[in-house]
């Protein structure tokens, strides 16, 4: 990041060419982040197969890479779905998870052999007809959810309830000719490795009933949602934490755009809830997450590891944001800079909101100042006289870039740049618009030292 940031010389060139925001990819890290998932997989000794979900970026270069490290990608669209074929990615390592799947969708999937994974009853009428009508064998995945743990019922919207998965699956074959089930499906809301684990028990059960009728799971895929750690120390977490609270009590200044409260509820003094943010500092990322999953201890008082390994399950997974961590930057370009009527410093820069959004209340890393006269990127200090807010342009009052309010060592000019880092996984793609008719940001991919269009 720092490297492609000092280049100011390359970094004006490639503004001059494509505007502002930028999208910079550096493809290094991917694989990293996959060999370390891959090789706690492998000192389990289990079957694995991992998909990189691509919903999470748009770049093409994601899916090359994963073709080229040899692993998969989860697809979740026609054109997801349509790219990684013609990107020649193999159609064994390709899997169909849409949420919605029109006709054309679920007819590209067949004609390549696709595994599709199966929401509803009316999706596997839809893949049975179809597959009948081009004369193919669907091979599908059951999605299922409303695992119960701890007591308690994790809701989602997707899948098929799991207490009635071993029945509908033992029916599949008779009344659904055209569909070979090969495995299970979930994808957990959230980020606990408890919850996961208990699901992961639960399925591993289905998959024992089914066998006792002769019904082979090749898989068990538990999806994605692994966490990324992206602050490296606990006290950036806890001070900024302590200090919204403080600021929100209205015991110190703001330390967010209006005082936001990034979901805290203030009710007649006391703070109530938690900040509606990703917890973007935690001990438990990628692979350790993983590894906490995979030590789950089922009924028997077997891991869910041991109980994959001794049945020869393969186990899969779908990790989206953790498969991206560090591969990618948004660089913007300021375009003004001036004092509002509550005397707070606003930064207007040539990008609006929707290029670096997640659904979280607020994105908590630190933004790169790169000012041109000084091209050595620099961290907001500690403390400053000069404090301020990033803002877009879309014409709304709350195109604000991020909500908590930035220290300078002084007032960018115009023309410097600002990076946002670590934004590759959904905060850079995820919600973009094209409202105003801006044109969406350039996706730049670092190749042989340059960076060249994805
Ligand atoms: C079915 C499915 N798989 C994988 C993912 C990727 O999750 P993450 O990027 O958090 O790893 C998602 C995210 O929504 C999903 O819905």
């Amino acid at each position: 990041m720092c490297d492609a940031l000092s280049d100011t010389a390359q970094l004006a060139d490639l503004f001059a060419q494509h505007g502002s925001p930028l999208n910079l990819h550096h493809l290094g890290p991917f694989g990293d982040n996959y060999r370390a998932y891959a090789d706690l997989l492998d000192q389990h000794n289990l079957k694995h197969l991992i998909f990189f979900a691509r919903k999470a970026n748009k770049s093409k270069a994601f899916v090359q890479a994963a073709q080229q490290l040899g692993f998969g990608v989860d697809t979740a669209s026609y054109r997801e779905l349509a790219q990684a074929l013609e990107l020649g990615n193999a159609p064994e390592k390709l899997v169909l998870t849409a949420a919605i799947k029109p006709a054309k969708l679920v007819r590209l999937a067949l004609e390549n052999d696709v595994l599709i994974v199966l929401d509803n009853v009316d999706e596997c009428v839809l893949v049975d007809t179809l597959a009948r009508e081009m004369g193919k064998t669907a091979i599908v995945g059951i999605r299922i959810s409303g695992f119960t743990v701890a007591g308690e019922q994790l809701y989602s919207r997707f899948g098929f309830p799991v207490d009635d998965a071993v029945a509908f699956i033992s029916q599949m074959g008779a009344t659904y000719p055209n569909l070979q089930f090969k495995g299970f499906h979930f994808h957990l809301n959230g980020y606990s490795r408890h919850e996961r684990g208990a699901a992961l028990a639960t399925t591993i059960a289905c998959a024992d009933s089914l066998r006792e009728m002769g019904i082979a799971t090749d898989f068990i895929d538990i999806g994605g949602g692994l966490l990324v750690r992206y602050l490296q120390e606990q006290s950036q977490w806890e001070t900024f934490m302590h200090e919204l609270k403080r600021a929100v009590r209205g015991e110190r200044e703001p330390i967010t755009f209006g005082n936001n409260p990034l979901g805290l509820q203030l009710v007649a003094g006391k703070i109530y809830g938690e900040p509606n943010v990703y917890p973007y500092f935690n001990t438990t990322p990628k692979a350790t997450f993983l590894a906490e999953v995979l030590d789950y201890r089922a009924a028997t008082g077997e891991t869910v590891a041991a109980q994959l390994r001794n049945r020869a399950i393969e186990l899969r997974l779908e990790p989206g944001r953790s498969l991206l961590d560090q591969t990618g930057i948004t660089v913007a370009q300021v375009a003004f800079r001036k004092w509002d009527s509550r005397g707070d410093l606003l930064v207007g820069l040539e990008m609006n909101r929707t290029q670096m959004y997640s659904s979280s209340a607020d994105f908590l890393l630190d933004p790169l100042l790169v000012y041109r006269d000084d091209p050595r990127p620099t961290l907001p200090p500690a403390a400053s006289e000069i404090m301020g807010y990033f803002v877009g342009a879309y014409c709304l009052e709350q195109d604000i870039i991020l909500k908590r309010k930035i220290p300078f060592a002084r007032v960018p000019e115009i023309g410097d740049w600002v990076c946002f880092p670590n934004t590759a996984g959904y905060m850079m793609h995820f919600y973009e618009t094209e409202a105003h008719l801006f044109e969406l940001a350039t996706n730049l991919v670092l190749r042989d030292g340059q960076f060249v269009l994805d």
